[in-house]
């Protein structure tokens, strides 16, 4: 493993791809050992702070499952039961937090708020998602395309939906960073901002990754060995939107024509959670509003033998693991 001990981790652009690499590389290491059921205790005695401003299952469960395995213990903080955001500054917690934790994770919306912990705590923390950035996920994200595919240079990546949130950035910065060619498909208005698709550009020539910005989704899919979708409105968005958002989105659900568009192996992600059926009671009500049984991913896709979703969201908790362990481990 690269030597990252100490640094904290607000997005992709934090980390070179050769340490982005070596960090997939070691949740392999993890995900074997927790397979073989072997213990291991790297990070021994340290403790942790979670703050979550915005509901989560996966991250919240990935970081706490890790540092349990890896030895180490943990509080769970939200703005109900402390007082982050409320009584107290965000400066002021990172001091308190920083000088009794030995990593902080945050969740919430403002990336300001995840570089102002780092900048004040003096200890190593990690976004576990704002509006701008879900780098975690995409940690799992790469570790599932190298896994299923052995390479990460060069695979066609094609994100429809919402490409200027959280997760198409994040895609964004780490296909560029590993050589994908990643497509971008989305109206024009929700394409990244193109202050990040320059930066992304300027990475792109040393990796030759090939980026794309496609208004058209059967074009933008055409050969995938991926399809990506994620939420058409993410946490903290207007509930009021939902009807622009479905309107505006809905050339873009991720179906078996899109999917037979690109070709029999390509395979579908999603960072969960997906509206794909009823079973939810948002999904109750959009199908109320609007008729649609699904959103941004049909239930045939999202079921199919070319779904990793699962395996996905499993990665979460080794590539997690392998990015508190190296930066947490005694050298
Ligand atoms: N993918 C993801 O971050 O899931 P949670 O919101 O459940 O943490
Ligand atoms: N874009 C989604 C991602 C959830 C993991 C959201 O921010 O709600």
């Amino acid at each position: 493993m690269k030597n990252i001990v100490g640094r904290s981790f607000l997005t992709l652009l934090d980390f070179t791809a050769e340490e982005i690499k070596s960090l997939i590389d070691y949740s392999f290491h993890f995900k074997k050992l927790k397979q073989a059921g072997t213990q291991h205790t790297l990070c021994q005695g340290k403790n942790i702070a979670l703050i979550f401003e915005k509901t989560s299952t996966r991250t919240r469960c990935s970081f706490e499952v890790a540092a349990y395995d890896l030895g180490m213990n943990v509080t769970y903080l939200d703005s109900s039961v402390s007082q982050i955001g409320n009584k107290e500054s965000i400066r002021d917690t990172a001091r308190v937090l920083g000088s009794i934790y030995d990593g902080i994770e945050y969740r919430g919306s403002s990336q300001k708020t995840v570089e102002e912990l780092a900048q004040f705590s003096g200890v190593p923390v990690w976004n576990g998602l704002t509006d701008e950035f879900h780098p975690t996920q995409v940690l799992a994200d790469l570790m599932t395309i190298l896994e299923v595919r052995g390479k990460l240079q060069g695979t066609k990546l094609v994100y429809l939906g919402d490409g200027r949130f959280n997760m198409g950035r994040s895609l964004l910065i780490g296909g560029a960073k590993m050589g994908l060619h990643l497509v971008i498909s989305s109206p024009a208005d929700y394409f990244p901002d193109q202050e990040l698709i320059n930066k992304a550009h300027e990475i792109a020539k040393e990796t030759n990754a090939i980026l794309e910005f496609e208004t058209d989704p059967i074009i933008a899919t055409k050969n995938a060995d991926f399809i990506y979708t994620d939420v058409w409105l993410s946490m903290g968005e207007p509930e009021a939107a939902w009807a622009e958002r479905i309107e505006m989105f809905l050339p873009y659900q991720v179906n078996q024509k899109i999917m037979e568009n690109a070709g029999p192996n390509a395979s579908f992600l999603h960072c969960l959670p997906a509206y794909h059926d009823l079973n939810t009671t948002i999904g109750q009500k959009i199908f109320a509003e609007f008729g649609l049984e699904a959103m941004e991913v049909t239930n045939e896709v999202f079921e199919s033998q070319n779904s990793l979703v699962f395996q996905q969201a499993e990665n979460r908790m080794h590539t997690i693991k392998a990015l508190m362990a190296a930066i947490l481990r005694d050298q």
